[in-house]
């Protein structure tokens, strides 16, 4: 039997991405994001639209997705709470976050060079992917007050950057799903992907290159 209910918020699972972008004084930030999805080589992101990891984007155009694994609790726990924003606005206050300048620190994670972008890598994580700002929506433009408090940001992917060992044997080009430990944003909690497969995927069965055409 269904009921119906409100809950404050609808994470209902995505993975969690960690975000570096560069601050005004040529420093890196890093933000912990789950709210994000993927088609073609574009990702839709979801940001309070007063965080510092905004307006670093917003101003450079320029950021790297570093995707965590489930082995990286900890790190996404010491970020978690932080804002690179100097002060704290009252809506975060209220949930106990703390201003953070050096985020690399706070987190023991180490940055990497770049190849096309200014933000660095994130080494400890698996995957890169340097991009570039392609468009922005103001959401809830429909809530007078609230109107622009979050936006949706269209990213362009420029370069993949992959742990050899997450390659699928014999592709150049293909990531190993099996091999691929993402760790998922869960309402507020975190967890791994269960080891095997929940079924065999039809879907699975088209070749993927045929995706191609949607990489510009
Ligand atoms: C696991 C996790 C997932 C999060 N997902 C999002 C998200 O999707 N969008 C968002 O704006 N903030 C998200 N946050 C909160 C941001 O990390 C937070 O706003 C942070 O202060 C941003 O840092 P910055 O101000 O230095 O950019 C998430 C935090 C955690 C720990």
């Amino acid at each position: 039997m269904h009921t119906t209910i409100s809950p404050a918020i609808l994470y209902w699972g995505s993975i969690v991405v960690l975000i570096t972008t560069e601050n005004e004084d040529g420093t890196p930030n890093i933000a912990p994001m789950s709210s994000a999805w993927w088609l073609g080589h574009r990702c839709m992101i979801g940001l309070d639209a007063s965080s510092k990891t905004t307006e670093n984007l917003l101003r450079t155009k320029q950021c790297v997705l570093n995707l965590a694994t489930d082995s990286m609790g900890a790190n996404i726990n010491a970020l978690s709470h932080t804002t690179g924003t100097e002060i704290v606005n009252p809506s975060k206050l209220t949930r106990g976050y703390r201003h953070v300048k050096d985020k690399f620190g706070v987190s023991g994670l180490t940055p990497t060079t770049s190849d096309l972008v200014t933000p660095p890598g994130i080494k400890e994580c698996p995957v890169q992917m340097e991009s570039e700002l392609a468009g922005v929506h103001k959401m809830m433009q429909d809530v007078s007050d609230l109107s622009g408090a979050i936006l949706a940001i269209e990213l362009k992917i420029l370069r993949v950057h992959v742990e050899e060992s997450l390659k699928l044997e014999g592709h150049e080009n293909r990531v190993d799903p099996d091999k691929w430990h993402p760790i998922i944003s869960n309402f507020q909690d975190l967890y791994g992907l269960n080891e095997d497969k929940a079924v065999v995927s039809k879907l699975a069965t088209i070749q993927e290159e045929l995706y191609r055409p949607f990489t510009a």
